[in-house]
């Protein structure tokens, strides 16, 4: 895994005030590129700024869910660039837990909102600015869900699935331009939206979060938990040049994942 230097690249981030999306936002920075940042939650984005006073960190509000919001937000971001090197796709909620029967149509449409439809809000706006730089790449997060089935997490499994159909569209589109799509699947991360899922599978079957956490952790050949970091890796190794070749690929980063349920 490269350790090259990110420096002078510009790079957009989608959700990255929190979680992985923070993980890629401290890489990114620690390697000495530009970042701009979105996120929907103002805690999260306080705590970024308050941490961060690094001048070459541009954060700002937004619900990547809505079309108006990104498209003001790219106009920001085009008051101090007019090129970037990189999009990172990684915003995604983990949507419902349950049987279809159980699950309503806003768990869906919300789902698919957030976790597709935002991807191409931001897919489009950046698409220009990576032609101005005369090439980049594009990453978007899907998931083991996106090349697996995923129990109780329908609308989740499908959102993941699309992004993956997405990631072998756009490269397809894209590599003329010389711009790199690749999708990353991470496998299950330790972090706050794991508890969540857990405590919410746990409710849902009427068991232990232990027992539930402990079967999360053995879909791994690995055995083990996959930590943000490892994705904020991926990531770099993906916009860095040691990947200038590396397109329309379904990479997981998941300790071997072999099921999901
Ligand atoms: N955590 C995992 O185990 C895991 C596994 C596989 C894939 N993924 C994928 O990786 C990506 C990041 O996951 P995570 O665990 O860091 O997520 P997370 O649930 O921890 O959320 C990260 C950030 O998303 C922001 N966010 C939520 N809705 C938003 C919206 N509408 N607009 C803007 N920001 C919004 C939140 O405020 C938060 O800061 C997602 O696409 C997720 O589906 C995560």
């Amino acid at each position: 895994m490269t350790t090259q230097s990110l420096k002078n690249k510009k790079i957009v981030i989608s959700a990255g005030a929190s979680g992985i999306g923070l993980a890629i936002t401290k890489i990114c920075l620690q390697r000495g590129a530009t970042v701009f940042v979105s996120d929907i939650n103002e805690k999260f984005i306080n705590k970024l700024r308050k941490k961060f006073k690094n001048k070459k960190l541009f954060i700002y509000h937004c619900d990547a869910s809505n079309e108006k919001d990104v498209n003001n937000l790219f106009d920001k971001i085009k008051k101090k660039t007019n090129k970037i090197d990189a999009l990172i796709n990684n915003v995604g909620i983990a949507g419902p837990t349950g049987t279809i029967e159980k699950l309503s149509s806003f768990d869906w449409e919300n789902t698919l909102k957030v976790n597709v439809i935002s991807h191409f809000y931001f897919t489009k706006n950046a698409i220009p600015l990576l032609k101005k730089n005369k090439g980049g790449t594009i990453i978007n997060l899907s998931s083991g869900a996106g090349i697996m089935g995923f129990p109780l997490r329908s609308p989740y499994a499908a959102s993941k699935w699309a992004i993956v159909g997405v990631t072998k569209t756009l490269a397809m589109e894209l590599g003329k331009f010389k711009i790199r799509v690749n999708a990353i699947c991470p496998g299950t991360i330790k972090g706050d939206r794991m508890v969540r899922v857990i405590r919410d599978k746990a409710k849902f079957l009427k068991t232990s979060k232990k027992s539930i956490e402990k079967e999360f952790i053995s879909m791994a050949s690995m055995n083990s938990w996959i930590y943000e970091d490892d994705i904020a890796q991926m990531c770099s190794f993906l916009i860095s040049k040691d990947a200038e070749r590396i397109s329309g690929q379904i990479i997981g980063v998941d300790g071997n994942a072999t099921r999901l349920d």
